[in-house]
């Protein structure tokens, strides 16, 4: 079986890869490596360094592949407020392009929203059913491409399978450039003695999830064509709050340092989901607790 994983040298594309090959998967790699590393990129798979805009490129690497696991996007909320243009052109426009070479083949489409859709939708804990209010242009962008891959399951009878994001994090996740998540940023000040900041008490919460679990999920949907064009929350209800993450970290690194400073506009202070579809969909799917998970991706940090 052959699966092209656009943004395949992202952090998520990354596991997700290593995970394929090591399942027997034949697999493609398209990437235009804005943010995702040549070094990351396994021999064992095919490497197409091209952007999802470049739609010759993108429906001959397409044509022979039974799935499409469609990761590829330009992230970051604070980027797309800066450079909304851009990040409508790839993750709405690109995920258009995605969607008509999958038409073209015929191929299991997965793609990957983001729990961002919710915007200023308070309500916790989320569910598939609730009320959508982007609040930023990547949102906006991501909702676009659910809208999109809903409308091709129904118009085309494309098999899609849509899932939300949360908070992942792990093994590959970059911690140095300027849009970099709070963990492996924070993993990685640790680990060089620098001091980290948190905007506000601490007391905010996320749903993370790790990137193992969310690789287990791809997998089963890969492997049982578990097709579910309505998007599906990939999150487990944790409810760990930074101050809760330091505690952890402090038992790594005795000596860190923290700089509480005022919390910052617009960032949410909540975010949770409720896990019962996720949990009917794929009833196997085994999950570390999260203080496993985050001392295991400090160990990887560390080697
Ligand atoms: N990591 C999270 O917590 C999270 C949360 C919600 C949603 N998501 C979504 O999950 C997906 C994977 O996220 P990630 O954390 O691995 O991000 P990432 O930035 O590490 O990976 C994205 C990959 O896409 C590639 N890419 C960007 N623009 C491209 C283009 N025009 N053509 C081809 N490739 C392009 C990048 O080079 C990179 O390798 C993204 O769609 C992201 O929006 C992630």
């Amino acid at each position: 079986m052959k699966v092209l994983v656009t943004g395949g040298a992202g952090f998520v594309g990354t596991n997700l890869v290593l995970s394929l090959l090591e399942h027997g998967y034949d697999v493609k790699i398209f990437d235009d490596l804005s943010t995702g590393l040549k070094q990351n990129i396994p021999k064992d798979a095919d490497f197409i360094n091209a952007s999802i805009l470049d739609t010759n490129n993108l429906n001959n690497a397409i044509k022979d592949c039974d799935v499409v696991v469609h990761l590829g996007a330009r992230g970051s909320v604070p980027r797309s407020i800066r450079d909304p243009i851009a990040t409508h052109d790839v993750n709405s426009t690109g995920t258009l392009n995605v969607l008509e070479a999958a038409r073209g083949s015929g191929s299991h489409y997965i793609f990957s929203s983001s729990s961002s859709v919710y915007g200023s939708n308070m309500t916790l804990p989320k569910n598939e059913d609730m009320v959508l209010r982007p609040l930023t242009p990547y949102a906006a962008s991501k909702m676009s491409g659910e809208a999109l891959s809903l409308a091709y399951a129904k118009s085309y009878g494309l098999p899609v399978s849509t899932f939300r994001f949360f908070n992942i994090f792990g093994p590959w996740q970059r911690p140095d450039h300027e849009y970099a998540a709070v963990l492996p940023k924070w993993i990685s000040k640790c680990i060089n003695g620098d001091e980290i900041e948190i905007f506000g008490d601490g007391l905010q919460t996320r749903d993370f999830t790790y990137v193992g679990t969310v690789v287990n999920i791809i997998l089963s949907c890969i492997s049982k064509k578990i097709l579910h064009p309505e998007p599906v929350n990939l999150a487990y209800g944790n409810n760990i709050s930074l101050n809760q993450v330091l505690e952890i970290m402090n038992i790594n690194f005795p000596t860190l340092n923290v700089k509480y400073l005022p919390p910052r506009k617009g960032d949410v202070l909540h975010s949770k989901n409720d896990p019962k579809l996720i949990k009917a969909l794929y009833p196997d799917i085994t999950r570390d607790k999260f203080e496993v998970s985050l001392q295991k991706t400090i160990d990887w940090f560390k080697n």
